[in-house]
């Protein structure tokens, strides 16, 4: 690793309207290593990396490149001097191609005509296809799923041959195989002299990537280590400064009735074929599967977004036709999207209302708005989930990003719905606020909830389950138990191999 530092930022100061976001902070990154930038929610990080690529103006401090003093900022002129970034939320233009998205992308002077656009257009669709995604290039963009969207701009960064690559949470909803794809591509750019930040809140894939790691608490740089020398627990510790268990064990609980009954049910729309599955009250379902494999299509079927065209589905025993979100609210089915910054949050709302939003019929009293009890179920959950702000009336859009995820979910945990279906729970969200989720999905299930789980993290569905339901080719192949699911088993399933399966089961 050739050791002298590439980009360097020091005594970063930035406030956003009275919010002291970054207090002096400092990160340098060497040339051919993977720099790990970790945190809790609102720590700072992103807004670290958006003084980098001169998406956000910095109050006070210095950025360097190649030792150059990088001033007056701006996200063109960063792309100029070889930053590329990666956001937490995919930014493509969705009436675009995914060709059409790469190749804009890899534009760097904005003179359209005077680059080789096929060239370029072709070595990233190659890219595409070396990080094993399999999207076309003639695709819309806007028609993906977030993670091949994830997948698209990654390919697009690649392509534009950046010097420093920023990747903000880029595995937040990448399932194992994916990210094994990425990790692959990631160390061959790092071979080649990228420089690579990388920020996760995986961090068990941090002793996979990460060369380095800089640990940033409450705007400030608390520490930077090799990462052969931490393990977890210590990065844990330097990120929250105290001890904390990170893992909340599933609790057993009693189980009811069958409450969600699907049989053979299809959408040709949503790609969803021929699916079988029970949940129980106080069931945990966890629902497996690559990207592609219909978890979220499935997910959108049942609550009524690409509504089924063959099948059933009952609820409590009976027949029921779900034809609308309207209609799936009306039979007590609730659906957190993993798409949560189009399906999420209202960002101009105050955090107070996008809690309450999906429960405001019941807050309503005499055709008026109970703003007390709004506000006392905002604050409930915003200390619950420990949401990092310092008023519930500020609008959503302050908020980091694992923080509007807390509040997208706190949202529909507000409705107290029966069925409660859960896409990339705890995305983006830090250790401590993520076992505090899982805690409380445990205390739904036990008051009965039937849960309806889709996560890309192993240890997340094999930690959280009952049952694992592992999807392929937009059908369920297979619910395994929570004693006989295996790491290994979970993965060859997801491949479409049931013949693996049971080959590798243990002798
Ligand atoms: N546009 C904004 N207006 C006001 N405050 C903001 C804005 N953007 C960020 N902040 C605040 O700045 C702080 C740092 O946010 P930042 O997004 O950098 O955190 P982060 O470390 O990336 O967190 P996460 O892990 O949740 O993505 C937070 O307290 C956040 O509320
Ligand atoms: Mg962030």
């Amino acid at each position: 690793m050739p050791e002298y530092a590439l980009l360097k930022a020091c005594n970063i100061i930035k406030s956003y309207a009275g919010v002291q976001a970054l207090k002096g902070a400092s990160f340098e990154l060497h040339a051919g290593e993977v720099h790990a930038l970790i945190g809790e929610n609102g720590a700072g990080k992103s807004t670290l990396i958006k003084i980098m690529t001169g998406a956000v103006d910095v109050d006070g401090g210095d950025l360097f490149l190649d030792g150059q003093l990088v001033v007056a900022n701006s996200p063109q002129h960063a792309r100029q001097l070889g930053i590329a970034a990666i956001y937490q939320q995919p930014a493509l233009f969705p009436e675009l191609s995914v060709a059409e998205n790469i190749a804009f992308g890899i534009e760097r002077k904005g003179l359209w005509s005077r680059i080789d656009w096929h060239g370029r257009r072709d070595r990233a669709i190659e890219l595409l296809k070396q990080m094993g995604a399999r999207i076309s290039p003639e695709a819309l963009a806007g028609e993906l799923s977030m993670p091949e969207q994830q997948l698209v701009e990654i390919a697009r960064s690649l392509g534009a041959e950046a010097k420093v690559l920023i990747m903000d949470e880029p595995t937040a909803s990448l399932p194992e195989q994916d990210t094994q794809n990425l990790f692959r591509v990631i160390r061959e750019l790092r071979d080649r002299g990228v420089g690579i930040i990388y920020i996760s809140h995986r961090l068990e894939e941090l002793a996979l990537i990460a060369d380095r790691v800089t640990v940033l608490r409450d705007g400030q740089t608390i520490d930077t280590r090799l990462m052969k020398d931490v393990d977890r627990g210590e990065l844990i510790h330097l990120m929250v400064g105290r001890e904390l268990s990170d893992v909340f064990p599933k609790r057993e609980v009693q189980m009811g009735d069958v409450v969600l009954e699907i049989r053979n049910l299809s959408s040709r729309r949503a790609g969803i074929n021929n699916v079988n599955l029970t949940v129980r009250a106080g069931e945990i379902i966890g629902l497996a599967g690559l990207v592609g494999s219909g978890r979220t299509e499935l997910a959108r079927t049942i609550f009524g977004l690409t509504p089924a065209d063959e099948g059933e589905i009952r609820i409590n025993g009976r027949p029921v036709v779900i034809g609308s979100p309207a209609e799936a609210i009306r039979h007590g089915i609730a659906y957190v999207p993993e798409d949560r910054r189009r399906h999420g949050v209202v960002l101009d709302l105050p955090i107070s209302h996008n809690i309450t939003l999906a429960s405001l019929n019941g807050l309503a009293k005499f055709g008026a708005l109970d703003f007390k009890r709004e506000r006392e179920i905002a604050v409930d959950f915003v200390n619950r989930l420990e949401v990092k702000t310092p008023s519930t009336y500020k609008p959503a859009s302050t908020l980091s990003g694992g923080n509007q995820q807390k509040v997208a979910l706190s949202r529909w945990l507000a409705t107290e719905p029966g069925i409660l279906i859960l896409d990339e729970p705890t995305q983006g969200i830090d250790v401590g606020a993520k076992a505090e989720i899982h805690k409380l999905m445990c205390d739904l299930a036990a008051g009965g909830m039937a849960i309806l789980m889709i996560s890309s993290e192993m240890p997340e569905v094999m930690g959280m389950s009952d049952r694992i339901a592992v999807m392929h080719d937009g059908t369920v192949l297979e619910v395994l138990s929570r004693s006989e699911a295996t790491q290994q088993k979970l993965l060859s399933l997801a491949l479409g191999d049931n013949l693996g399966a049971q080959a590798s089961l243990p002798a």
